[in-house]
């Protein structure tokens, strides 16, 4: 197993380009699932949730290359509609298959994700919706063993809860489905927008992209034209990078970001003195001479997201003054603080809600990563610790930043990848 090695106090200058998104990527390789043709999707992150997907896609009969984030991928060879445990146990957004499968061949078994070290994050609503599109749905060992032998029919579907990935499901299966769907309360986050553009520019009838409320004419079971499309850039990645930035005071330029996905962030370090030239296509932050603190309450999009609260945490430990952070999407997601703790941060929780307690100062120590994000708050503490910090079970950093080291290196931190 590896471990980061992270000598802190050092500053950052330059530039770092950003990757495509994970979180979108995910969802279209699974929407590679409806097409007709081979696609190449371009832009792809080389992170291992991809390669975890790619595994999956291969294992139900599809064929992919991956070169130069450039994936090239034909799943019209697809034969099994078996998404097993030893695959989806690894990764929870394995559940993307659920839709297009069951749209596509009118039934499939699917591994049940379980809980994670963020919370319960249940599927219900996923179940539910596609129940309403006429599938039978049974949990049998661990399974969701769906069926739809006729196909999918459109309904209406209000969401109870605003999901991401359900949202994703849905539309898919919509998109293949007989008749019309109308989604309320539909995700709005700009990954779902992607599938829903690729699917619109596919020739699928969509009304509302962008919005709550959608109204998808489906295909009557046949398969899509999807075009070759490039992945949009990775806001979780920046807002990262951004806060890199921020915690050294350092000036660093995101290059390949796409701005308007990150108002409720630019808008965030604004507030807590940092000034952001924004471009087109590239961000650059200034360093504030005293970091302000924040209150900060994680929401869907276009609210703040989830996945940078634990980054911002981070940050506000070295704002002067009480930052209050709430966390609304998921119950435990807060297991950054205790390792925050060990730094020397002051932090107290109390339910949701963390009360940060600046500046203060931090001291290097062995430090675990228990989730993807919240790995990366330590990497951030890391860069502004006396000493040098070690960062155990970074895979599951792995699972979302693409060339890690390389890029952090590139702007000057002093991090290196080592063997336990
Ligand atoms: C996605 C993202 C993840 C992000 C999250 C919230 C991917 C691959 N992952 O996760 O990085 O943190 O959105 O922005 O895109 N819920 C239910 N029942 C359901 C589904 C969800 O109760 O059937 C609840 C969850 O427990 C959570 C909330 O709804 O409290 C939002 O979850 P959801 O948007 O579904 O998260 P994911 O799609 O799993």
């Amino acid at each position: 197993m590896h471990y980061l090695a992270i000598k802190g106090k050092q500053k950052l200058s330059g530039s770092v380009t950003i990757s495509g998104a994970k979180n979108a990527a995910l969802p279209l390789l699974t929407l590679s699932l409806l097409s007709k043709n081979p696609i190449t999707i371009d832009n792809v992150p080389e992170v291992a949730d991809v390669k975890t997907l790619l595994q999956l896609l291969s294992n139900l009969g599809a064929s992919s290359t991956c070169k130069d984030n450039v994936v090239k991928i034909d799943s019209t060879t697809v034969n099994s509609t078996c998404a097993n445990y030893d695959i989806v146990r690894k990764m929870r957004a394995s559940i993307l298959t659920l839709g297009p499968l069951l749209t596509r061949f009118g039934h499939c078994e699917v591994s049940l994700p379980g809980g994670c070290a963020i919370g319960q994050r249940p599927i219900d609503l996923h179940l539910k919706a596609l129940e309403q599109m006429g599938a039978d749905i049974e949990i049998a060992q661990g399974y969701v063993i769906a069926k739809a032998p006729k196909g999918l029919k459109g309904a209406t579907i209000i969401f109870d809860k605003v999901t991401v990935t359900g949202s994703e499901n849905i539309i898919m299966a919509a998109a293949l489905a007989h008749g019309k769907t109308t989604l309320v309360n539909v995700a709005k986050e700009p990954e779902v927008v992607q599938v829903c553009e690729i699917l619109a520019n596919a020739g699928v009838n969509i009304e509302g992209i962008g919005t709550s409320k959608l109204i998808i004419e489906g295909s009557g079971g046949k398969l899509l034209d999807i075009k070759d499309f490039t992945v949009i850039p990775d806001r979780i990645e920046a807002g990262t990078y951004l806060c890199a930035g921020a915690i050294t005071k350092s000036k660093i330029t995101l290059k390949k970001v796409n701005p308007k996905h990150l108002e409720a962030v630019i808008l965030k370090l604004e507030q807590m003195g940092f000034k952001i030239d924004e471009k087109e296509d590239s961000l650059t932050l200034h360093p504030a001479e005293k970091i302000l603190p924040s209150d900060i309450e994680t929401s869907e999009y276009p609210g703040f997201p989830t996945d940078l609260q634990a980054q911002f945490m981070a940050l506000c430990t070295q704002a002067k003054g009480t930052s209050i952070i709430d966390e609304r999407l998921f119950e435990n997601r807060f297991m950054h603080v205790s390792e925050l703790l060990r730094m020397g941060a002051g932090i107290k929780l109390k339910g949701h809600s963390a009360t940060v307690e600046g500046k203060a100062k931090l001291n290097a120590a062995d430090v675990m990563a228990t989730d993807l994000r919240a790995s990366s708050a330590l990497i951030l503490a890391a860069l502004v610790a006396e000493g040098t910090t070690r960062i155990h079970r970074i895979y599951h950093l792995d699972r979302g930043y693409e060339n890690l080291e390389g890029k952090f290196s590139a702007l000057g931190a002093h991090i290196e990848r080592l063997e336990e």
